[in-house]
């Protein structure tokens, strides 16, 4: 299983579950710093405010990047450092990410820069966050200069990153920030993150003349049936409708899915926050595409759930998440996109796995990783034999870091992060995944 020469191996982590520094460089707070002091929310009430203290160690973190021999580094940009107050330029949050890109373009790695991984400034939230139909401009401000400061030093931008959990998790399950459990506030949510995401391409492109590359980075759960009986296919159909069509669907065809909005028309009473000329602006022409990749889901039918669809019991092998480990499910995940949706280059964004990690004699032999990370990479490579053409795999995580309502519980990095005294310790996946892009080969 080789891959060839221009395939960008890569490796992501973003600004919440990294940074720390949480009141320097005149950052505020964001929708995270909030929720974790929220009772109940965050596994033992675990905050952003130190994580893995990236914003002061980011010198010895490239080291790390740079010896694992990556391609590319994907990071995010933290809003609340950019913008700490509605229309409050502020430079020296800026000059953070400048640095950090130089020093990676430095060391010949491609930064890859996400500018929305959900920490949101509370200064939005108090307006109504993304519900307010005004974070779509707030967000073109944060994105402008992102664009011009940042020109000529990143390699590709991604506007949002999984606006799925964005939406539906903060605003409509409540298990990510905001908190809120109302399907009418994620659904306007939603819609007006997928505009400002098309508003920033319209952007780049046409206003700044940039041809860097840019994107979205959406989570896709390809979703099976637990029988082929017909009501466990309408609750598998359903569930793919709310996972994943909800947004392939405007970004690749400009329409929302009308049997979900027939559906959420229960809780949504009106859709007239959908403007006229929005679907074209939402599904303006991008680079690339960027997938999240981490399971799949299998449903049966549930009466009492207003989707008609329940998670059913599955004897697959999981994580330490829970979640089925799925590789030819992935498989077949790429193959409908290319038949339904796009020809698009795709970029697997993430793909990782937590596990139960322990530290042995200064050692981490986190050989279930290594397995999910190969039987993955394998699948890629297969894929690309069938010229469905992933042009790069990211990683998910450089490091351990906060696992947003799993805080430091879950384990997802390469190289081990001790919270007590910030010593990174490479596990052995880190040491397995530098042999194969050294090697560009499974064959290590
Ligand atoms: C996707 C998210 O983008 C990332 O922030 C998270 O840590 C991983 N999934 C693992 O759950």
């Amino acid at each position: 299983m080789h891959f060839n020469e221009h395939f960008i191996f890569g490796t992501a982590t973003s600004s919440y579950q990294i940074e720390g520094a949480y009141r320097e460089g005149g950052r505020t707070p964001s929708i995270w710093d909030v929720f974790c002091e929220t009772d109940g929310k965050v596994f033992e009430r675990h905050n952003g405010n130190v994580a893995c203290d990236h914003y002061h160690r980011f010198e010895e973190d490239i080291q790390h990047i740079k010896k694992l021999g990556v391609d590319s580094y994907r990071f995010s940009i933290a809003w609340p450092r950019i913008f700490p107050e509605k229309g409050v330029y502020n430079a020296e949050g800026m000059a953070f990410y400048k640095k950090l890109s130089e020093r990676l373009r430095g060391e010949g790695i491609k930064p890859a820069v996400t500018l929305y991984h959900w920490d949101l400034p509370m200064w939005a939230h108090e307006e109504g966050g993304w519900v307010n139909r005004s974070s779509v401009e707030w967000f073109t401000d944060f994105a402008r200069v992102c664009f011009t400061e940042l020109d000529g030093l990143v390699d590709s931008w991604i506007t949002h990153n999984e606006p799925w959990c964005a939406g539906f998790l903060g605003y409509h399950l409540g298990q990510h920030a905001p908190g809120h459990t109302n399907l009418e506030e994620a659904v306007k949510a939603i819609h007006h993150i997928l505009l400002s995401h098309g508003k920033a391409v319209q952007l780049l492109k046409e206003e700044l003349h940039s041809a860097t590359p840019i994107g979205i980075t959406l989570n896709l759960t390809p979703i099976y049936p637990k029988t082929d009986g017909t009501n466990d296919r309408l609750a598998a159909n359903n569930s793919d409708g709310y996972s994943n069509r909800w947004f392939l669907d405007p970004v690749f065809k400009g329409t929302y899915p009308v049997d979900m909005m027939n559906l959420f028309s229960k809780y949504v009473h009106s859709f007239d926050f959908i403007h006229p000329g929005d679907m074209e602006i939402i599904s303006v022409p991008c680079d690339f595409f960027g997938i999240n990749f981490y399971s799949r889901g299998l449903v049966e039918f549930s009466a009492a759930n207003d989707f008609m669809s329940k998670g059913a019991y599955s004897d697959y092998d999981k994580t330490g998440m829970g979640w089925d480990i799925a590789p030819d499910e992935f498989k077949d995940l790429i193959r409908r996109l290319r038949h339904e949706y796009t020809a698009l280059p795709i970029f697997i964004t993430e793909n990782g796995a937590a596990f139960d990690d322990q530290v042995e004699e200064g050692s981490i032999h986190d050989q279930r990783r290594i397995a999910y990370v190969e039987k993955h990479l394998k699948a890629v490579a297969e894929l690309n034999e069938e010229g469905m053409n992933i042009e790069g795999y990211f990683l998910w995580s450089l490091l351990d870091n906060f696992e947003w309502s799993f805080g430091y519980d879950k384990r997802f990095g390469i190289i081990y992060v001790d919270f007590d005294t910030q010593e990174r310790i490479w596990k052995d996946s880190a040491h397995w995944y530098s042999n194969v892009i050294r090697n560009r080969s499974l064959e290590t």
